[in-house]
């Protein structure tokens, strides 16, 4: 059995942001819920610790347990606050830092095969700028002798360019042990995580660093970090996008979400946006400058460009969704066309419906949404508002211009405007 405890008390100070760090969005969701996600197949069990009153950020881990760090006194304060659910736990322990989202789970399986071969294993990094992470020293056999923070590391050690990214892996018995012997004696009056390493060594007992890429173990503090955290997980998603056989024409142009799904041979132009919830079937082009969110595009459809996919929408198999046409909750039909400045929203459309440039549905009366019904084959006028609650039958046509108010029937032609009028040479008069 083994158990991931995760700091996450820490408000964040240098986000500069009324929300706990680790609340704030990589690739559209919180990045604690990406640490969480390389966790779970590596740890039985997670526990979060969390700073008082945050309940949004125990909401957003849940079903995982969280327990509560009063006061702020340091990283090894914040894991001792695990030690209540964990009494009794004979299995390892890792400790690791919300705000450190981007480790993958192979490198947390490397972390836990190495503790396997010594008491106490941690994540280590050498980064470009070592700036102020804490230095890792090691002995003369490679082992690790202790960690020093950096505003408590001599000359000599701020040149260790080996550095602690803040993960440590040893059986619970044992961590729990050096964990209630910390001591705050340091420059920043804090208990330190990094100080258990000591106590290994000291014990005799064998510590060991497993090296990992700067850009799985770089922690975000501020916005600037988040940015970069982004970049990295937006790179990683196209990666994976463009391998499950997915065209990005521009991949850097385009944004993907955590759980975006694109089937093979679907093409993607640049600057679109996949917000969460997207599923995108095999062989659908989705052309430039288009937004999708919460919704399903079957088949050899195409969207776009400059097309809007909203919540509960689905596009059928080859339907085709073209420039400055908004869905919501709209259900296209298969082989269905809406390709010029359309609304369809709260509405169903039948299979080979056509939707003329400019069609409306006025699916909001103020107060109440309804539903507008559009039968297979129909065609719907250019500029047709349609004024829900109400259903035009399949294969019934709408004349262009037309506000209809009452349901067609099938295979009928509604026409629902005023009759024009020719006044012969009014025109003319008086444009001298
Ligand atoms: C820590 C490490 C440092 C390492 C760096 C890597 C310590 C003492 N230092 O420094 O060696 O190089 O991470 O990023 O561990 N937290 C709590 N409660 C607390 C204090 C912190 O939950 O009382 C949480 C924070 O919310 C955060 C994490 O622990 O998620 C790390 O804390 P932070 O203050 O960022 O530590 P660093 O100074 O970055
Ligand atoms: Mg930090």
């Amino acid at each position: 059995m083994r158990t991931a405890i995760i700091l996450a008390a820490g408000q964040g100070t240098r986000m500069k942001s009324a929300m706990p760090k680790v609340m704030h969005r990589i690739a559209g969701r919180p990045m604690i819920r990406h640490l969480i996600a390389a966790c779970e197949p590596v740890f039985d069990r997670v526990i979060v610790v969390v700073g008082p009153g945050m309940p949004e950020l125990e909401k957003a881990v849940a079903p995982h347990a969280t327990v509560v760090q009063a006061e702020r006194l340091g990283t090894g304060h914040a894991a001792r606050m695990a030690a209540p659910p964990l009494e009794g736990f004979s299995g390892d322990a890792a400790v690791l830092y919300g705000d450190n989202p981007l480790i993958t789970t192979a490198t947390l399986e490397r972390l836990v095969a190495a503790r396997g071969q010594a008491d106490l294993a941690l994540l280590a990094m050498r980064p470009a700028d070592p700036a102020k992470y804490g230095r890792v020293v090691q002995g003369p056999d490679g082992a690790v002798e202790r960690i020093v923070e950096w505003a408590d590391a001599s000359e000599a050690e701020r040149a260790i360019g080996l550095c602690n990214a803040g993960v440590v892996c040893a059986a619970w018995k044992d961590l729990s042990r050096w964990l209630a012997a910390l001591r705050n004696d340091n420059r920043q009056s804090e208990f330190y995580l990094t100080d258990v390493v000591a106590a290994v060594h000291a014990e005799g007992r064998r510590a060991v660093a497993v090296e990992a890429p700067e850009a799985e173990l770089r922690g975000i503090n501020s916005r600037i970090e988040l940015a970069a955290a982004e970049a990295e997980v937006q790179a990683r998603l196209r990666e994976a996008a463009m391998l499950g056989g997915a065209t990005l024409v521009q991949p850097e142009s385009v944004t993907l979400s955590f759980d975006t799904k694109l089937g093979q041979d679907v093409v993607v132009e640049p600057h679109v946006v996949f917000a969460p919830g997207v599923t995108i079937e095999n062989d659908v082009a989705i052309r430039a400058f288009s937004h999708l969110e919460q919704c399903v595009v079957r088949r050899g459809a195409i969207i776009g460009p400059y097309a809007r996919l909203r919540p509960g929408t689905e596009v059928g198999e080859g339907a085709h969704v073209g420039n400055f046409v908004e869905l919501k909750a709209a259900h296209l039909g298969a082989g269905a066309k809406a390709n010029h400045l359309t609304y369809l929203g709260d509405a169903t459309i039948g299979a080979g419906a056509k939707i003329g440039a400019g069609t409306i549905t006025c699916n909001y009366d103020g107060v109440n949404k309804h539903r507008t019904e559009i039968g297979a084959g129909a065609f719907i006028g250019s500029d047709t508002a349609l004024v829900a609650p109400v259903r035009v039958g399949a294969r019934a046509i709408t004349a262009a211009g037309s506000v209809v108010t009452e349901d067609v029937p099938d295979d009928a032609l509604a026409i629902a405007r005023g009759r024009q009028v020719n006044k012969p040479g009014r025109g003319a008069k008086g444009k001298k």
